[in-house]
């Protein structure tokens, strides 16, 4: 059975990866409205990412005797000044889900929840990764988008990212 306060950090912690997945799928209808398919396929991906991330954790707690208790989906912000705007709070928002994760951890082996230490350990290394894309996207971008020319070959470059669920054993 999961500890009560390892429940309600999971929980809460749902609510924030549904959170980042309406927040890219926010960002994917803007890239669509500036006529960046390739950027909006991006995001959409990503929107599938973090809806997985969250399912994780879903099963996760039902796995150990638990309670999902789902929470209301805050407002998502709906326009950015530039592309690369865009990939900052993308970049920004990952680093503050790494610092979330982090404390959940901390939660898991304050309880000595192996279970769990061993669960998140996923979420540790998938972070890296989803901070490192970001900010590559964003150096990228910030050096290009003043070029029509060139942000529009950069933007055919996501047009065949596909979601793959890794969540899944
Ligand atoms: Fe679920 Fe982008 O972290």
């Amino acid at each position: 059975m999961i500890a009560q306060k390892m429940q309600k950090e999971i929980n809460d912690q749902i609510n924030a990866e549904f959170w980042s997945a309406y927040l890219y799928l926010s960002m994917s209808s803007w890239f669509t409205e500036q006529n960046l398919p390739g950027l909006a396929n991006w995001m959409y991906v990503q929107y599938q990412e973090e809806m997985a991330h969250g399912m994780k954790m879903f099963r996760y707690i039902h796995e150990r005797g638990g309670e999902v208790k789902l929470q209301p989906i805050a407002k998502v912000p709906t326009s950015w000044k530039s592309p690369s705007a865009a990939f900052d709070e993308v970049f920004k928002h990952e680093q503050k889900v790494t610092s979330l994760i982090n404390k959940l951890m901390d939660t898991a082996v304050e309880l000595k929840d192996y279970a769990s230490i061993s669960f998140l350990n996923w979420y540790i290394d998938e972070q890296v990764e989803e901070e490192a894309n970001a900010s590559d996207i964003y150096t990228t971008l910030k050096e290009i988008e003043k070029m029509p020319g060139a942000l529009r070959m950069y933007d055919k470059e996501f047009a065949s990212r596909k979601f793959v669920d890794e969540t899944q054993e």
